[in-house]
């Protein structure tokens, strides 16, 4: 098992499915209410430089229910980068805790943050990726579908953190995946040529929604002004109008289509009320299995499994 979680580009197929395994346990005992204090007297600075509900709250959570401690530090309290050196407060915070998460704006920081640490990081979201997102995702798809044989994710919308996450799963997990984006709003172009140089998945990139949604057993999206690009908004709105996930895009999909978003939704822009409350929406289930997925990921990284 690699030391830090920054990317799911670094692990194998073996360790994620061993990750899977061990959320599975661990959801199970949480469900029982037995108790798991498998990282008791173990502590955790979370580092935000940027907002988050479900990040935070399932991370502090299951921190807890693990048996030890996380604290919070909000974009006001460090400024990494800022007030303080990456590579500073890195060693300061190795100092104190046993394991570091946190939400960054610039991908580089946090893999500074890991070069500097002598205890794991968890990367909680950069502007480049969001792995742990994509770690609960396909767990949800696991647990809704039991396998991944001829499985077909579709994507819809920016090709952003959580674009660039899934096609690092599809990198190293074998599934069907399309990315569905408005030109000049497409994934990493590096991500995507190491995913297929690998050729474990089949990977395509269209800007077409009803020809990318066609036979789609998930059809995903996320907002299209990610944290960060606020001031972008009107222009994205422009540009992603075509791109809604909505009852007559999932029409075209395949019959009992899932429908996933990483939330937080901007409802009636890149997902109708109709869709995300509807019954093939497990966008719920998807936000619950966060916490379940990072309990496994922080257990095998303080190799406490
Ligand atoms: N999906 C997700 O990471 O949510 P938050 O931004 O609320 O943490
Ligand atoms: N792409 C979104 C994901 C939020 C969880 C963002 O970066 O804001």
């Amino acid at each position: 098992m690699l030391k830090h979680f920054i990317s799911i580009a670094d692990y194998s197929k073996q360790e994620i499915e061993e990750i899977f395994s061990l959320t599975k346990n661990l959801k199970e005992k949480t469900k029982k209410g037995e108790e798991h204090h498998l990282c008791k007297g173990l502590t955790m600075s979370m580092i935000f430089a940027k907002p988050s509900a479900r990040t935070r709250i399932s991370f502090e959570t299951g921190m807890y229910q693990l048996g030890g401690y996380a604290l919070y530090l909000s974009p006001n309290d460090i400024g990494i980068g800022k007030r303080e050196s990456v590579s500073d407060i890195s060693r300061v915070i190795s100092r104190y805790n046993d394991i570091i998460m946190a939400r960054l704006f610039d991908h580089k920081h946090i893999v500074e943050l890991a070069e500097f640490a002598s205890v794991p990081v968890i990367n909680g979201l950069t502007d480049y990726n969001h792995p742990c997102q994509i770690m609960a995702d396909m767990y949800t798809i696991l647990e809704h579908r039991g396998h991944l044989d001829d499985l077909k994710i579709t994507y819809i919308g920016d090709g952003n953190n959580v674009a660039n996450s899934w096609i690092n799963l599809a990198s190293i997990l074998p599934f069907n995946l399309t990315i569905c984006s408005p030109s000049g709003y497409e994934p990493n172009n590096d991500i995507l040529v190491r995913a297929k140089e690998k050729n474990i998945s089949n990977v395509q990139v269209l800007s077409n929604p009803e020809e990318a949604v066609k036979d789609a057993d998930i059809v995903y999206t996320d907002v299209w002004a990610s944290m960060g690009q606020e001031s972008e908004t009107k222009e994205r709105h422009d540009i992603f109008k075509n791109y809604q996930i909505n009852q007559q895009l999932m029409s075209l999909a395949k019959v009992g289509a899932k429908v996933m978003h990483c939330l937080p939704a901007h409802r009636g822009d890149e997902i109708t009320d109709e869709v995300i409350d509807g019954p093939q929406s497990i966008v719920f289930d998807e936000s619950e299995n966060r916490m379940h997925v990072q309990k496994a990921i922080i257990v095998k990284l303080l190799g406490k499994a």
